[in-house]
C-alpha cells in the first residue's frame, strides 16, 4: 500500500475544498504549531507539517519555545492561542520536556481547535461514534484501508499497542457501527499489549493487523495470516535507517497488503492534520462541515 501516492491524491482534494472554502469568502485556513526544545525528529516531523500545509494553501505559524521553558509560559501560549481568532488549528508537538505536564497542555488546547483530536472532549466524541475531529494517524490508517477496498465488517482487527496516540483510538474507530465519511467498522476488534499471553497466535487470528508498538521488526511472518492487511504504524531508527514495527521483507511473503516504512501511513498522518484543520476552520467560520 502506497502512502504517499495516496496522501498526494488526497492532498490534492484538499486543495481544492482549502481553495473553495476561501472562495466562499472565508479567510485562510490556519495551522498554529508549537514546537519545544530541539529533539531532531520532532524538529523533521513539525517541518514536514508546515511544508505540507504550504503545498495545499493552509497557512501555518511555528512557536519554538526553549526545551527549558517552565509549565506556566507554555500554558500562557496555549492560551493565547486559544483567543486568536486567525488560529484554527492548534498542535502541541509531542512529547514534551519532563518538567512540563503534558496532560494539563493538552487538556487546555480549545477542543474547537484541537486538529490532534487529544483532548478528553474530543475523545470522548470519537468513543460514543460522533467524532468532530479524527486523530490523525488512525484517520490516516482507515483512508489506507478504505481507498484499498478493504471491508472491515465482521473481520478480526488485532492492534498491537495501547497507546492514546494509535492503539485506543484506532481500536475504537474500527469498531464503530458507522463513522461519518468512513467505511472501516464494524471490525471484531482485539487489542494486545505487553501483558497479552500468546501474543503472536491472537496476531495470527488477525484479518487487519496494526503495529504500534515502536519496536523494530517486531511482526515476522509468523505472526501474519497468509492474505491478512498488515499496516505498519511504527518509526524506529536500526543501524541508522528508518524500519517499521513489521520485518518487512519476511511479511511481504505472507501478507495480502502492506505498508512501507517509511511511505506508509507518516504521509496520511500529515494529510490528516491538514484535513482538520480545514475542519477547525469550517467550525470556526460557522461553515456546515460535510
Ligand atoms: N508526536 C508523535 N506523533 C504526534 C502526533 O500525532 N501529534 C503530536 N502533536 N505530536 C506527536
Amino acid at each position: 500500500m502506497d502512502g504517499k501516492a495516496l496522501a498526494k491524491l488526497i492532498q490534492s482534494e484538499i486543495k481544492q475544498r482549502v481553495a473553495d472554502h476561501v472562495a466562499a469568502g472565508n479567510p485562510q485556513p490556519k495551522l498554529a504549531a508549537v514546537l519545544v526544545g530541539d529533539d531532531p525528529a520532532s524538529k523533521v516531523y513539525v517541518r514536514n507539517k508546515e511544508r505540507a500545509c504550504e503545498r495545499v494553501g493552509i497557512a501555518s505559524e511555528l512557536h519554538r519555545l526553549s526545551g527549558d521553558i517552565d509549565h506556566d509560559q507554555l500554558l500562557a501560549l496555549v492560551n493565547e492561542l486559544n483567543r486568536d481568532d486567525d488560529v484554527n488549528g492548534i498542535l502541541v508537538q509531542l512529547p514534551l520536556p519532563d518538567q512540563i505536564d503534558e496532560q494539563a497542555i493538552l487538556d487546555t488546547i480549545d477542543p474547537l481547535k484541537d486538529v490532534d483530536a487529544f483532548h478528553p472532549e474530543n475523545v470522548g466524541l470519537l468513543s460514543q461514534g460522533r467524532p468532530r475531529f479524527l486523530p490523525c494517524t488512525p484517520h490516516g490508517i482507515v483512508q489506507l484501508l478504505d481507498r484499498h477496498d478493504v471491508d472491515c465488517s465482521g473481520k478480526s482487527a488485532v492492534v498491537i499497542g495501547r497507546s492514546d496516540i494509535v492503539g485506543k483510538p484506532i481500536a475504537s474507530m474500527l469498531m464503530q457501527k458507522s463513522l461519518p465519511n468512513i467505511k472501516a467498522g464494524n471490525a471484531t476488534v482485539t487489542v494486545c499489549h505487553s501483558r497479552t499471553q500468546d501474543l503472536a497466535g491472537v496476531c495470527r487470528q488477525a484479518d487487519i493487523l496494526i503495529a504500534a508498538i515502536g519496536r523494530a521488526n517486531f511482526v515476522t511472518a509468523e505472526m501474519v495470516k497468509p492474505g491478512a492487511v498488515v499496516i505498519d504504524v511504527g518509526i524506529n531508527r536500526l543501524d541508522g535507517k528508518l524500519v517499521g514495527d513489521v520485518d518487512f521483507d519476511a511479511v511481504s511473503q505472507v501478507a495480502g497488503m502492506l505498508t512501507p516504512v517509511p511511505g506508509g501511513v507518516g504521509p496520511l498522518t500529515v494529510t490528516m492534520l491538514l484535513e482538520n484543520t480545514l475542519m477547525g476552520a469550517k467550525i470556526q467560520n460557522r461553515v456546515a462541515v460535510s
